[in-house]
């Protein structure tokens, strides 16, 4: 799918949060700047959250009631250290779990994940490929 602005984004994310069930893992996809977090924001309002979304960046994980975690593993440097950070447990919490830089925790994400990439291609420009 083309986004052509960040609201664009936010409406197909939107519209993905209802083919998501309770207890899927999402794994997102994309440079910095491309507009993950924009896409969990999107995500969120799809899922009936109305508290803001602010990027986790150095918390790891940020919790919305049980029904959507949103981890962001940038600074992680591996499986392990987000296994002793007690970061994976949420994944089997029942809620609805989205990972930004996922490729840093490779070896301890669940089996069956959904997958989301998005690729910058202009200024505004994003291809949003979803399974
Ligand atoms: N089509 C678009 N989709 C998403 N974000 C966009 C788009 N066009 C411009 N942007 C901007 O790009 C930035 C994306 O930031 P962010 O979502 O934090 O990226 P990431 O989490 O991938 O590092 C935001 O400033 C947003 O306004
Ligand atoms: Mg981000």
């Amino acid at each position: 799918m083309l986004s052509e602005s960040a609201e664009d984004t936010m409406r197909i994310a939107e519209e993905y949060a209802a083919t998501l069930r309770p207890g899927d893992v999402v794994l997102l996809h994309g440079e910095l700047g491309a507009g993950k977090t924009v896409f969990v924001k999107g995500l969120a309002r799809g899922l009936g959250i109305g508290e803001e979304i602010t990027s986790p960046t150095y918390a790891y994980m940020n919790d919305y009631g049980g029904v959507l975690y949103h981890y962001d593993c940038y600074r992680l440097q591996s499986g392990a250290q987000a296994e002793a950070l007690g970061l994976c447990d949420y994944f089997y919490a029942g809620g609805v779990c989205v990972v930004e830089w996922p490729e840093n925790i490779a070896d301890v994400l669940p089996e069956g994940c959904r997958e989301v990439t998005i690729r910058k291609c202009g200024e505004t420009a994003r291809e949003i490929e979803t399974a």
